[in-house]
């Protein structure tokens, strides 16, 4: 098993640098581009064999193939965005002969009301057992008053610690019909082709001790701890190094060693394993002035690696740069097994259940998913080019209009985003 892992690991993160070269093209030369031929060579387990045969009998025409995925549409915008993935999954799965088994489970604030935990073990189970797991968002404001270990961020948390999913890839990319969406200047933020792999089961995050307490003067306090090992940072490099070299083969690792131990062995560390990759041009940043750079001027990064709080922040930042958090997807993902596939946004629970939420960071994570996940390349740009159609259409939710444009809902991108999908 563990001989497979790296080689796992490097198919995924060729998937990812095939992804994000895919992408500079669509968003360069996206007319031009002619979509792959659906042919489906890769020898991917096929599942539900049985189920084929009787569908077979019953005359239905079934699908040579059959990916198990677990669903999560937690809270807030969570199901109504993961209603649009699944119907355009449902009709790529049409269109490139690939079947589909949903499993849907719960997680977060949902699955606090239904069980009393945000991570219900059925859940975790569940994703382990399928091929990939496809989650929306999770959190609101009803949960949060609740105590740390019991808010629905905790079963996110969970979620990743259990799927043992330690990359987090995020890419930003300035879509040339939403450079006008940023709230930067169009000529700061045009051509930004930026990935941030952060760091996703380590650090602050998950360090001990961790809790409560009480100092000496008997005031309360809480702590946390940032700690990385050798291990840890070396498998985080190695990936980032692997996609940087795929890509502009610029790799700038963010850290704060100028005060944090913990970022000394993370430099030291990182530029141990450049040694295995010299053919990437490495340098580093602190966070403060990577926080500043990312606005001032993003063209100058290509591939950031970096930990998981610094990589919370930095990708929340990169971002804004694409004129919306609401479009963008990202992949997190393990030495094997399935990976977990979710948008970068959050639940929005200011806007839920109001048909105002952009389901395009969610359909660009199914996107995501089909490619790395299954090598499905062909069904994955299908995705990737009805949501450039339905952008350059016009269609914009409320986090990217620009004036001209039309404002629709949800629902109404969905069908536009269908209605691209079938041609
Ligand atoms: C993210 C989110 C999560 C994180 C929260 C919801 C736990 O902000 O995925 O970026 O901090 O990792
Ligand atoms: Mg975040």
């Amino acid at each position: 098993m563990s001989n497979h892992a790296p080689k796992r690991l490097h198919k995924k993160t060729e998937r990812l640098i095939k992804e994000t070269h895919t992408k500079k093209m669509n968003a360069l030369q996206q007319q031009q581009h002619q979509l792959r031929g659906g042919s489906f060579s890769s020898s991917k387990q096929v599942r539900g064999t049985s189920r084929r045969a009787s569908l077979v009998t019953k005359g239905v025409r079934a699908a040579a193939k059959n990916y198990k995925l677990t669903l999560l549409p937690g809270d807030g915008i969570g199901p109504e965005i993961m209603k649009v993935a699944v119907d355009v999954l449902h009709e790529v799965g049409r269109k490139h002969d690939i079947g589909f088994t949903f499993e849907e489970k719960l997680v977060g604030g949902a699955a606090i009301d239904a069980f009393g935990t945000p991570l219900p073990e059925d859940t975790l189970e569940c994703c382990k057992q399928s091929d990939a797991v496809l989650l929306a968002a999770i959190g609101g404001y009803k949960w949060d008053t609740l105590e740390a270990n019991m808010r629905p961020e905790r079963g996110l948390l969970g979620l990743r610690a259990g799927m043992e999913v330690f990359a987090n890839l995020r890419p930003a990319v300035v879509l040339p019909q939403l450079a006008d969406a940023s709230s930067l200047k169009k000529d700061i933020v045009s051509g930004t082709d930026i990935m941030v792999v952060r760091e996703l089961t380590g650090g602050i995050y998950f360090g001990e001790p961790k809790g409560f307490g009480t100092n000496d003067k008997g005031e309360r306090i809480g702590f946390n701890t940032m700690v990385y090992s050798e291990s840890e940072v070396d498998r985080i490099a190695k990936v980032a190094f692997e996609i940087a070299q795929k890509r502009g083969g610029r790799l700038c690792s963010v850290e704060k060693s100028n005060v944090l131990e913990v970022s000394q062995l993370w430099k030291e560390r990182v530029i141990k394993q450049h040694e295995n990759y010299k053919d990437v041009e490495l340098s580093h940043m602190y966070i403060d002035n990577c926080a500043m750079q990312v606005i001032r001027d993003p063209k100058q990064f290509d591939t950031i690696v970096t930990g998981n709080i610094f990589g919370d922040i930095i990708s929340d930042a990169a971002s804004m740069l694409t004129g919306s958090i609401g479009m963008l997807p990202s992949a997190a993902v393990g030495s094997s097994g399935p990976g977990l596939y979710e948008p970068v946004h959050g639940s929005a629970p200011d806007i839920a259940g109001q048909n105002k939420a952009n389901p395009l960071a969610q359909v660009l994570s199914a996107a995501m998913l089909l490619r790395y996940q299954f090598g499905e390349e062909a069904a994955a740009k299908s995705i990737e080019e009805a949501v450039n159609a339905t952008l350059d259409q016009g269609f914009r939710t409320g986090d990217i209009m620009q004036e001209g444009m039309k404002l629709v809902g949800c629902t109404e991108m969905q069908e536009a985003l269908m209605k691209n999908l079938s041609k």
